[in-house]
């Protein structure tokens, strides 16, 4: 049975706005109706503005307000762990918005106060739940791409637009720890969230801005099946936001871009108006990306969230996937700083422990292994041979 949720929303900002743009979008049921903001004139403003009955400043009076059964957390990362302790004791359904937590030791603490609270628990990751997203997924689900072999997944833009993220003590890190997060959960969605992710290397530095954390790093995910993942991210790319992934299998590739160049062009000499999150400019040739919400995955992933509790079941972004997340992070700062592949430390692996590697090619032809088959320009098919036994690789032609 569908019910209607009443949510505490803790957060004003970017993402406190796109969260209730979301709910109170579509005539949804699902309603936010109690705020909480640092100061107590924001929450006022914010919740006139989204007619919203309660609104202070005081987070825990926002946490336990009697009518409300779910917290969703929209707060800098260093104060999540807190949100969510409080949320457990009050004994309500608590949403966290991404990154999970600043390090993998914080997000396995959070993990264990929702667990032993027996609370729900979802990791709000929004971009696994983009329309595309989930097409994509469900094309790998099908065997459309064969064993999926690479995911590439990158997210780069010119840097946050609040104090805090700047702050290492604050968010944790730099571009990684902000943009990372979701590339690494997109890669383990398309490679398989049962298969560990066993080791990484990764290059960070800090190329532009003034400050201590990595403003440019890419990364590299070994999983135990052999896949790869790769991310790259940057806080100092020009020209809005790049939301790109790509996955390559044994039998198919995806190419998704999700904000530049979603079929949406425009150009104006007048005023373009806002555009989209982190684009540079409203003149001249845009780039808009039509409903922001939808197509970065919120309403997907609100549906998913709320649904899962209704029908008493796991949501497919849970604390646990956002805690193995914060573990492959952990694994990319020290691969950064030692320059070494460093294991990733998961100390609770729920996942497959026997992962079948991913599957070569297996086809043979007149007792030879098969290595490629290729149309070539003059309509003959080459074949590439390879002998078992001497390991000599020979070509002919498939009619000859
Ligand atoms: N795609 C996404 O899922 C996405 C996008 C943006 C941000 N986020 C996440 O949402 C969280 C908040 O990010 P944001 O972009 O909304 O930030 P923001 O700076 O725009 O807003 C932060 C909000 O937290 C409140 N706050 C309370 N205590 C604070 C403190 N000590 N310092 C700063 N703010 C404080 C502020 O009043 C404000 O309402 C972060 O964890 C961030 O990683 C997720």
């Amino acid at each position: 049975m569908q019910r209607s949720h009443n949510v505490t929303m803790l957060g004003t900002g970017l993402i406190g706005l796109f969260y209730t743009m979301t709910l109170h979008g579509q005539r949804g049921r699902d309603r936010v109706r109690a705020v909480y903001s640092r100061t107590a004139e924001r929450a006022q403003a914010f919740a006139s503005e989204w007619d919203i009955a309660f609104a202070t400043s005081d987070m825990a009076a926002a946490i336990r307000h009697p009518d409300t059964d779910t917290v969703v957390i929209g707060l800098p990362n260093h104060l999540h762990e807190k949100a969510v302790r409080l949320s457990a004791e009050a004994g309500k359904a608590v949403l966290c918005t991404k990154p999970l937590a600043r390090t993998g030791a914080e997000a396995k603490r959070i993990l264990d106060i929702a667990e032993s609270a027996g609370i729900f628990a979802g990791y709000l990751e929004d971009l696994v739940y983009t329309p595309k997203t989930l097409k994509a997924l469900a094309s790998v689900a099908r065997g459309a791409l064969g064993d999926v072999l690479w995911v590439r997944s990158r997210e780069t833009h010119s840097g946050p637009h609040s104090d805090w993220f700047w702050d290492l003590d604050q968010a944790g890190g730099g571009a990684i720890i902000d943009l990372g997060c979701h590339c690494i959960e997109i890669i383990r969605s398309f490679i398989g969230k049962g298969i560990r992710p066993v080791e990484v290397t990764c290059w960070a530095d800090t190329l532009v801005h003034p400050i201590t954390a990595e403003d440019n790093a890419i990364g590299l995910i070994r999983f135990a099946n052999g896949a790869i993942g790769q991310f790259e991210v940057s806080w100092s790319f020009r020209g809005g936001m790049d939301l790109r992934d790509e996955v390559a299998g044994t039998k198919g590739t995806i190419w998704l871009n999700h904000f530049l160049r979603t079929g949406f062009e425009m150009f104006t000499s007048g005023d373009g108006g806002y555009v989209a999150e982190k684009a540079e400019q409203d003149t001249g040739w845009l780039f808009p990306v039509g409903d922001e919400v939808s197509e970065l995955g919120y309403v997907d992933m609100f549906t998913d969230m709320f649904n899962a509790m209704d029908q008493g079941r796991a949501p497919r972004e849970s604390f646990y996937d956002g805690y193995v997340v914060n573990a492959v992070i952990d694994a990319c700062y020290k691969s950064a700083r030692t320059k070494q592949w460093e294991p990733v430390l998961i100390e609770d692996w729920r996942g497959q422990t026997d992962a079948r590697p991913v599957t070569g090619m297996k086809e043979e032809i007149d007792g030879m292994q098969l290595v490629k088959r290729e149309h070539m320009p003059d309509g003959r098919i080459k074949l590439i041979l390879r002998d078992k036994g001497s390991g000599k690789v020979v070509q002919r032609f498939e009619d000859a």
